[in-house]
C-alpha cells in the first residue's frame, strides 16, 4: 500500500487542519451545550470545498480522490465530531449516491446547492421498527394513475440533519409482492419544501448533539417519477452501495476524535505530577499510551486502504464492502477504546465539562452504531469471507 501523500493531499489537510482547530475547536464546547445547529460553520465548510470533496468541480465539489476525503474528515472529526458528521452525510451519503446512480440531469439539479454549502442534504433508510435489517422498511411509494408521479406515505427515523435538511435521498418500498423483498425498494430525490414533508421532534442525543437528529413523515408527498434514482427496484442496492462509501468516513471521523483524545492524553501524561513524579512515567498510564498509540495507527491504515480500495472502485466497479467494514469496525472500537482510556487517564478532569474529554468520549459512542453498528460490520465481513449470501 502506497501511503506517500501528494501534494493535494497535504493542502486538503493542512486547509482542514487550520479550519478546524481555529474555526471549529474553539466553539464546538458551545455547540455540544446548546445543541444548536452549526450553519454558518458549514456554510464556510461548503465554500471551501468540503461538502463536496469528490464530486467534480462542475459539480460544485473539489474534485479530490478518497484519500483526500478521509484526511480532511479526521481533521474536521478532531475538533468536532458532531460537525464532521453532518459533513459525512453531505459527502458520502447523499452526494456519492446522487453522482454514482443519478443522470446528468439529476447531478446538475441536486448536487450543485449541497456540494456548495448553501443548503443541507440527508439520508433516509431507518425507520422505527427497521434499522439493521434495513431491508423490512415499511415506507411506501404508490405510482399515480397517470405515471406522472410517486404518492410517498410513511415515517423514518434518526435522519441525520433531518430538522434542516433541504433535500434527502429517500428509500421506499414501490413493490411490496417482490421476491426477494429488498428488489421491491427504490431511491427517491426528496425536496423537503413541498407539501407533505414534516420533520418531527428533534432526538436528545448523548452525544454530538449538534448534528440534528429527527424522525421525519411523509403524508401524500408527490414524487415526481423523474426524480427516481436509479431504476425502480434498484433501491437496496444503492442504499447499500451508498453505505459502503460512509463507512469510510466514519471510521476517518472515528480516528480524528481517538487522536484528539489521545494527544491530550499524552500532553496530561507528560504534566499531571502524582507520587513526586509525572503519570507518564507509571507502567500502567505507558500501557495505556502504548495501546491507544498502536490501535490508532492500525486504524489508520485500514481506513487508508479502504480508501484506496474505493479510488480503484472509480475505475473498475470493483466493491469495496468488506475494506470500508473493517476499517469502520476497527477505528469506532478504537475511538471507544481510546477516549475510555483518555477519561481514566485524566481522572476527575476527564470527567469534568472544562476539558473536552468527556465531550469526545461522549461523541465516540456512535461511531459504533450509525452506518451499520459494529455487529452489522462483523456480519458483513464473515459473509463475505465465507461467501454466504444474506437472509432479505
Ligand atoms: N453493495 C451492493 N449491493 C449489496 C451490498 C453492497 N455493499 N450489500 C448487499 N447488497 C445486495 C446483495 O447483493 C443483494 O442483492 P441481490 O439479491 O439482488 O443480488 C441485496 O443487496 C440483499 O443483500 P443481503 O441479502 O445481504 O441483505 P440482508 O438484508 O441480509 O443484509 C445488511 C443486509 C448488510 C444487514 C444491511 O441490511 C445493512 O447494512 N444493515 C445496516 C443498515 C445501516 O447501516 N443503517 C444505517 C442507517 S443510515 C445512518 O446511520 C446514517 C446517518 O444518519 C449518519
Amino acid at each position: 500500500m502506497d501511503l506517500h501523500l501528494n501534494e493535494e493531499h497535504v493542502m486538503i489537510r493542512d486547509a482542514a487542519r487550520d479550519f478546524a482547530q481555529n474555526e471549529i475547536a474553539p466553539v464546538a464546547a458551545h455547540y455540544d451545550e446548546t445543541g444548536e445547529f452549526p450553519l454558518p460553520i458549514i456554510r464556510k465548510m461548503g465554500e471551501m470545498g468540503f461538502m463536496g470533496i469528490e464530486m467534480p468541480e462542475e459539480y460544485g465539489g473539489a474534485g479530490m480522490d478518497a484519500i483526500a476525503y478521509v484526511l480532511a474528515m479526521e481533521e474536521i472529526a478532531k475538533a468536532d465530531v458532531a460537525v464532521s458528521t453532518i459533513m459525512s452525510v453531505n459527502n458520502s451519503l447523499y452526494c456519492h449516491g446522487i453522482y454514482t446512480f443519478g443522470d446528468e440531469e439529476q447531478r446538475q439539479e441536486w448536487l450543485v446547492p449541497i456540494t456548495t454549502g448553501e443548503q443541507i442534504g440527508a439520508y433516509a433508510l431507518t425507520e422505527p421498527m427497521s434499522g439493521s435489517d434495513a431491508g423490512t422498511m415499511r415506507t411506501r411509494a404508490v405510482l399515480s394513475e397517470d405515471g406522472s408521479h410517486y404518492i410517498i406515505n410513511g415515517r423514518k427515523s434518526w435522519i441525520t440533519s433531518g430538522p434542516v435538511a433541504n433535500r434527502l435521498v429517500l428509500f421506499a418500498v414501490t413493490d411490496p409482492d417482490a421476491r426477494p423483498k429488498h428488489r421491491g425498494i427504490t431511491a427517491f430525490l426528496i425536496d423537503t419544501s413541498k407539501p407533505g414533508f414534516t420533520p418531527g421532534k428533534e432526538e436528545p442525543k448523548l452525544g454530538i448533539r449538534a448534528s440534528a437528529t429527527c424522525e421525519i413523515m411523509f403524508d401524500d408527498y408527490k414524487c415526481p417519477v423523474e426524480n427516481v434514482l436509479g431504476k425502480p427496484g434498484q433501491g437496496f442496492k444503492i442504499a447499500m452501495t451508498v453505505l459502503d462509501a460512509g463507512r469510510i468516513g466514519i471510521a476517518s471521523q472515528a480516528l480524528g476524535v481517538a487522536e484528539a483524545a489521545y494527544e491530550a492524553s499524552v500532553v496530561y501524561a507528560r504534566e499531571r505530577i502524582a507520587f513526586g513524579r509525572p503519570i507518564g512515567e507509571f507502567q500502567m498510564i505507558q500501557q495505556k499510551i502504548a495501546d491507544m498509540k498502536t490501535r490508532i495507527e492500525a486504524s489508520r491504515l485500514l481506513i487508508y486502504q479502504a480508501a484506496l480500495a474505493k479510488q480503484e472502485a472509480k475505475k473498475t466497479g470493483k466493491r469495496f464492502t468488506t475494506e470500508a467494514a473493517m476499517a469502520k469496525l476497527f477505528a469506532s472500537e478504537t475511538a471507544m477504546f481510546v477516549t475510555h482510556q483518555a477519561v481514566q487517564i485524566h481522572g476527575g478532569m476527564g470527567y469534568s465539562k472544562e476539558l473536552p474529554i468527556e465531550r469526545y468520549f461522549r461523541d465516540a459512542k456512535i461511531t459504533e452504531i450509525y452506518e451499520g453498528a459494529s455487529e452489522i460490520q462483523r456480519m458483513v465481513i464473515a459473509r463475505n469471507e465465507l461467501g454466504l449470501r444474506g437472509s432479505c
